[in-house]
């Protein structure tokens, strides 16, 4: 008889090889594959599996192996408290964009009770316009991606959180098809070099959505070349970035808004992770 413990001791042991939370997958992929709650998987140990829940575990668990990762082996991921529904059309999102999501919400919160647009440019899954709609209920929001699968996805997951009438997805190029100047442009654009990252995104997760070009910058450089003409006189900007990259982008935003106050926000592990630029207007 194999039990829960016995399936979650082998697939660690499988899956050790590939991650570094090789017990914290399998214990998800074994939940995934029972349709319970990780929690119950863990207290129930001695429970025995069928035949037919063994393999099924067994075909998760060889994905796993191949790098596959684990939110898109069971369909969601949470980001900032919020369950996502994610597939290979879209990038899983990552913690650190909670910090992009934290410093929007502040700015924003600089209107007090006035209404705000927000322009979320590259929306892939939704997770940053649906939790700052979740956060901000007097904002108004534009998703734009490029992606129409990405576009998908985001309709689902702002459909299963009722966002329908606040947060309005357009497909296209950047800030393109918005309709006038936002009050706030917030973005997390493909900005890694496709021949440094890890293995397993690479394989896994859209090309779309990481390859910013030979030196990670060209979204930035079209981006920000263009958000003078769609923020509002008192608008701001505020972009995610890869750790190395704060220097570059901080010049591009001096060099597009020369008058705007422009900063730089570390992430929790003392990493630069957002760059953003204020127009001055906002505080005369
Ligand atoms: C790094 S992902 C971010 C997804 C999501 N906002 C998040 O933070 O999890 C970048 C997204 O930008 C989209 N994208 C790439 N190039 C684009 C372009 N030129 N215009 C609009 N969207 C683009 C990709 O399809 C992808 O969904």
């Amino acid at each position: 008889m194999v039990t829960i413990q016995h399936a979650l001791r082998a697939a660690t042991a499988q899956l050790r090889a590939v991650s570094e939370t090789a017990r914290l997958d399998a214990e998800l992929l074994l939940a995934h594959t029972l349709g319970w709650s990780r929690a119950k998987v863990v207290a129930e140990r001695d429970h025995p599996l069928t035949p037919e829940q063994q393999a099924r575990f067994a075909a998760l668990v060889a994905r796993r192996a191949e790098r596959e990762p684990v939110a898109y082996l069971i369909g969601r991921r949470e980001f900032f408290g919020l369950e996502l529904q994610v597939d290979r059309r879209v990038l899983i999102p990552r913690p650190e964009t909670e910090v992009l999501v934290e410093l929007a919400i502040a700015e924003a919160r600089r209107y007090g009770d006035a209404p705000i647009t927000i322009a979320d440019i590259g929306v892939g899954s939704g997770a940053i316009a649906i939790a700052l709609a979740m956060h901000l209920p007097r904002a108004t929001l534009y998703g734009v991606d490029l992606s129409a699968g990405a576009l998908e996805v985001a309709a689902a997951n702002i459909a299963r959180y009722h966002l329908q009438d606040r947060i309005t997805l357009l497909e296209g190029d950047l800030l393109a098809p918005l309709p006038g100047p936002v009050d706030l442009i917030v973005s997390n654009p493909p900005y890694t070099i496709l021949n440094e990252i890890d293995e397993g995104v690479y394989r896994h997760e859209p090309h779309l959505a990481l390859d910013g070009g030979p030196d990670g910058l060209d979204c930035y450089r079209r981006l920000i070349a263009a958000a003078p003409a769609y923020l509002t006189p008192k608008g701001a900007i505020l972009l995610e970035i890869g750790a190395w990259q704060a220097a570059a982008v901080v010049h591009l935003l001096h060099l597009a808004l020369p008058q705007a106050e422009v900063g730089v926000q570390q992430d929790l592990a003392g990493r630069d992770r957002v760059v953003w630029a204020r127009n001055l207007d906002v505080i005369r």
